[in-house]
């Protein structure tokens, strides 16, 4: 039987997608940031919205324009994304963790510009919330999709986080990669299932392989009402 992706196969369904890189700030002129751009998770958005998905992006700073359909939160720190998603994680079917949170913050926050010395600077950083684990801890009907970062040990790591923080799906990937991760229009993904399964997938568009990431959610939906 043929299908097609266009034909609304997501209607009705509520997804909540985070993305890009948060900003720890330092002082009111200087933060703690990563490379992410974002756009991994504003492709699954706009392809989540084309599939007639209601969508709800999570973004942290970045240029890149909302997609089409989209409803677009834009938080700053690691906190602010915390709060964002649980204000919306009860009423969703899926959330779909694209965006590189920072895993550590300035302990303090200077209210005014810190002035060069001559000496050493030291800056003590402080743990952040891990919202994906949370969600984990507390899901109840949703969906839980996580990516995983690496730079080596990909399998065993991403399986890590995939039982750790309680996910249906990780989408892994090597950043240390020259075509996949930050700042380039493409990535190669391996994807751990729950259920023990894992995937290798050729490296594409990442507007493809949102495509792939919202069949596999397609699929863990329907076996979920089953
Ligand atoms: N994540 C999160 N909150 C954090 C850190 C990570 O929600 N404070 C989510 C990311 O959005 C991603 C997944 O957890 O979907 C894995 O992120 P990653 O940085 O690869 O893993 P960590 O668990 O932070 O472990 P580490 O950085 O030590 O590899
Ligand atoms: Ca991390």
């Amino acid at each position: 039987e043929a299908y097609f992706a266009s034909a609304q196969s997501l209607a009705g369904r509520r997804i909540l997608v985070t993305a890009a890189g948060t900003e720890e700030p330092l002082d009111p002129v200087r933060y703690l940031g990563n490379r992410s751009t974002g756009r991994m998770g504003f492709e699954v958005a706009a392809e989540a919205a084309r599939r007639g998905a209601e969508v709800v992006l999570v973004a942290g700073p970045t240029p890149i324009a909302t997609p089409a359909g989209v409803r677009r939160v834009n938080v700053r720190s690691a906190r602010d994304m915390h709060a964002a998603v649980f204000a919306e994680y009860d009423s969703m079917d899926a959330v779909i963790k694209a965006a590189a949170v920072a895993d550590y913050r300035p302990a303090e926050t200077a209210e005014h510009k810190i002035k060069k010395s001559d000496g050493e600077l030291t800056l003590t950083l402080t743990r952040n919330p891990d919202i994906l684990y949370e969600l984990g801890q507390k899901k109840r009907h949703q969906i839980l999709v996580g990516f995983a970062a690496e730079t080596q040990n990909v399998a065993e790591y991403a399986r890590g986080k995939l039982a750790k923080k309680n996910l249906d799906f990780i989408v892994a990937n090597n950043v240390a990669e020259k075509d996949a991760g930050f700042g380039v229009p493409t990535n190669h993904v391996q994807i751990f299932f729950a259920d023990g399964r894992a995937e290798d997938h050729p490296l594409m568009a990442k507007s493809a392989l949102a495509g792939v990431i919202l069949d596999r959610l397609e699929e863990a939906l329907k076996n979920k009402n089953e």
